[in-house]
């Protein structure tokens, strides 16, 4: 825990990366952290996009309003998610992901459909689906500090142009979040964050 919370403590929205490239090795410890996240009934329905080229990094640059973490970062990821088709109880995705599972298919699609519906019907299918990019993108985040590795969360992006620029169809792909990641060219920056007992609350 104490590992753990050093590296929580350390992370900082890195604004400026040094020109300093991130050994293979590390990178991939930063993509497993994202594969060993949780997701909702299992489905992982990310895929995680690594911007490595300084082609594709330029225009990632644009897509992302000229923000000086995606500039000057030697890697990107973008994290795109499903949409709301994929999750369809009978659609090929569900089931593939489903058949992994111990127990029948079957138990697994009747546990999801009930839940499926509800999200469908309030229309929160596709933020359902981002939130779960949100929670691989923290782990990733938070490992990568664990090494010295700083990053920055994206929001600000043009989903369109990333969209374009992964060849993606946006009737099946959206984009949950766009994280730069590097060696810091700037120090850490302290941490500014309300007091637990502000944010805590026991029942
Ligand atoms: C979901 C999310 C989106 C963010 N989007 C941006 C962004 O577009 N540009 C940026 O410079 N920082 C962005 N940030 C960084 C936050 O401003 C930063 O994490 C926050 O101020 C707390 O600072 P800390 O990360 O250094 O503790 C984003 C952070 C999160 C979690």
């Amino acid at each position: 825990m104490e590992e753990f919370l050093s590296a929580m403590q350390h992370r900082f929205a890195c604004k400026r990366f040094a020109d300093t490239p991130i050994p293979p090795d590390l990178l991939e410890a930063i993509l497993a952290c994202g594969r060993l996240s949780p997701s909702s009934f299992g489905l992982e329905g990310w895929h995680f996009q690594v911007m490595a080229s300084s082609e594709v990094r330029q225009k990632l640059f644009e897509a992302c309003f000229s923000q000086e973490p995606v500039g000057t970062a030697p890697i990107s990821i973008v994290i795109t998610v499903r949409t709301s088709h994929a999750y369809h109880p009978e659609g090929a995705f569900v089931r593939q992901r489903g058949e992994r599972f111990p127990g029948s298919l079957e138990d697994y699609i009747a546990d999801y459909r009930g839940y499926y519906d509800f999200l469908n019907e309030s229309g929160r299918t596709d933020c359902w689906s981002r939130s779960q990019g949100y929670i691989a993108a923290a782990n990733m985040m938070t490992g990568a500090a664990s090494v010295g590795i700083q990053s920055c969360a994206i929001e600000g992006f043009d989903e369109t142009q990333v969209l374009a620029l992964l060849g993606l169809d946006r009737q099946n792909w959206q984009v949950a979040l766009v994280i730069a990641f590097g060696y810091p060219a700037e120090p850490e920056r302290p941490k500014i964050r309300e007091p637990l007992h502000e944010l805590v609350s026991y029942f």
